[in-house]
């Protein structure tokens, strides 16, 4: 059975994951209408995996006896400078995710709730992929500059890049 400070703090990161689902399909929509449709073809993606994250949550909320809340969302940003706005928003955005992570980690921690500790390890885990890959991501926009031609192949390298949980920061699939 979760505490209450535990189903709280739980419920805290349904609403992180959701917002992150929110924010990657208007970041995808905004690319799709720049012409960018590899870069939107992987922001769609991820925003589907950021429901997947939520929806993972709010099955173990339930499982243990808690009470999983679907929360309302604010409209996500529509506007970005260029597509590398696009994927510093991005990181901005998963490091603020590790830290609420981290701090739901502590509170489980504090609870002595090992079960729910144990279940956050792969939140942990994919945090640290998902910041690799979008700077990894960011590094290669930062090489490319006003290079069209450059821009033109790393939107087609997207096409097909996983994401976090499908591949590596460098793109590739995972073993
Ligand atoms: Fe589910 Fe990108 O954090």
């Amino acid at each position: 059975m979760l505490s209450k400070k535990i189903e709280s703090a739980l419920n805290g990161q349904v609403a992180i994951e959701a917002s992150s689902s929110q924010a990657y399909l208007a970041m995808a929509s905004w690319a799709e209408n720049q012409g960018l449709q590899g870069t939107a073809a992987f922001l769609y993606r991820h925003s589907d995996e950021e429901r997947l994250h939520m929806l993972k949550l709010i099955k173990f909320i339930n499982e243990r006896g808690g009470c999983a809340v679907v929360p309302a969302l604010k409209q996500p940003s529509t506007k970005y400078k260029g597509i590398t706005d696009v994927f510093q928003a991005l990181l901005d955005h998963e490091t603020i995710v590790t830290n609420e992570i981290n701090g739901v980690v502590d509170t489980c921690l504090k609870e002595k709730d090992y079960t729910t500790h144990n279940f956050m390890q792969w939140y942990v885990g994919e945090q640290i992929e998902e910041e690799a890959l979008a700077r990894t991501l960011i590094d290669k926009l930062n090489l490319i500059g006003n290079d069209k031609g450059g821009l033109y192949l790393f939107d087609r390298d997207l096409e097909g890049m996983q994401g976090a949980e499908g591949g590596n920061a460098k793109g590739g699939k995972k073993q």
